[in-house]
């Protein structure tokens, strides 16, 4: 049989490095993807013959897809793992004053460059739904089971106010698995969050990196911790768990405020199932 396939995004740095040098000594071959080539190969070099580098910016979806595809060629027609990690912080603060807001020849104010919902959030539900079809045509290699993880952050569980558009994007990560992690287990998908505090990495100003105090630095291994805890177990789905410290938490969503909120979220599934089940294909728009 041949070996498990794994992608990781953003791996030319930090976690997820971290986590394709993991994949490779668990007998995984790796896809460092990445928007850096210089980092991304050298990556793909430092991991040997078991991991191979593939340029990607995650924010364009055909350049995802490209990868997918190169990716489950490389790793002869299949793909067990999927780390959506790549990420940014904030490229344009949303509490610019005015005079730096910029105005069109209509008059119109110019968007707000929201190139982090791209790529952190956007790009990781694109990532799922090009997994999904890839672990369903990995079966006559020997896959078909597939285990999707994404980097959402402990600003998806409180807030950063440095990084509105982050901690919202962050946010989604939390949603999307809580959602899709208990139906896609039945297609054989899991599907799981890391929530990260600090770790040293190269996201962070330097100046920042700096100034952290050692008492609140998250190691790295904490990080990997998570990824075996998924790696372990093949029905663990829709978890979102906390990295802090030594420690990972599998953190729960927030109690029901009263019983009509329990039955609202939990009762009703046969009413919306059977809601949905009659709406015809989705409307244009
Ligand atoms: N380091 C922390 O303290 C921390 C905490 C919480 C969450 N996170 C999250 O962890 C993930 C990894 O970050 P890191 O800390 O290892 O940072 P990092 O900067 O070391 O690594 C991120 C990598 O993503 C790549 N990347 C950026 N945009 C990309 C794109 N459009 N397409 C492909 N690759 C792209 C970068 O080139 C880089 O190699 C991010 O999602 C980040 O938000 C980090």
């Amino acid at each position: 049989m041949s070996q498990p396939v794994a992608i990781v995004t953003g791996a030319g740095s930090g976690i997820g490095l971290a986590v394709a040098t993991h994949l490779v000594s668990k007998n995984y071959r790796v896809v460092i993807a990445d928007l850096n080539p210089t980092t991304g190969e050298a990556a793909a070099s430092s991991l040997g013959p078991s991991a191979t580098f593939i340029q990607s910016d995650v924010s364009s979806y055909n350049s995802q897809a490209r990868l997918f595809k190169q990716a489950y060629e490389w790793g002869g027609n299949r793909l067990d793992f999927f780390h959506a990690n790549a990420g940014v912080d904030d490229r344009q603060m949303l509490y610019d004053p005015a005079e730096k807001v910029e105005v069109d020849e209509e008059g119109l104010v110019k968007p707000l460059n929201t190139k982090t919902m791209q790529v952190n959030l956007e790009a990781v539900i694109q990532g799922l739904w090009l997994f999904k079809y890839y672990v369903s045509q990995s079966k006559e290699a020997g896959g078909g089971k597939g285990k999707f993880v994404a980097t959402s952050s402990a600003a998806g569980l409180y807030a950063m106010t440095q990084n509105p558009q982050y901690t919202a994007s962050k946010y989604g990560i939390v949603g999307l698995v809580r959602a899709a992690g208990p139906v896609l287990v039945k297609e054989n998908i899991t599907v799981n969050a890391i929530c990260p505090a600090f770790i040293p990495t190269n996201l962070p100003p330097p100046e920042i990196l700096a100034a952290w105090p050692k008492e609140h630095i998250t190691p790295m291994s904490t990080a990997i911790k998570a990824i075996d805890a998924f790696l372990d177990d093949d029905t663990m789905t829709g978890q979102t768990v906390e990295l802090s410290q030594e420690n990972i938490y599998f953190r729960k969503q927030l109690d029901y405020v009263n019983e009509s909120q329990r039955w609202v979220g939990e009762d009703s599934q046969s009413i919306w199932n059977a809601g949905y089940a009659k709406v015809p294909e989705k409307k244009g728009y």
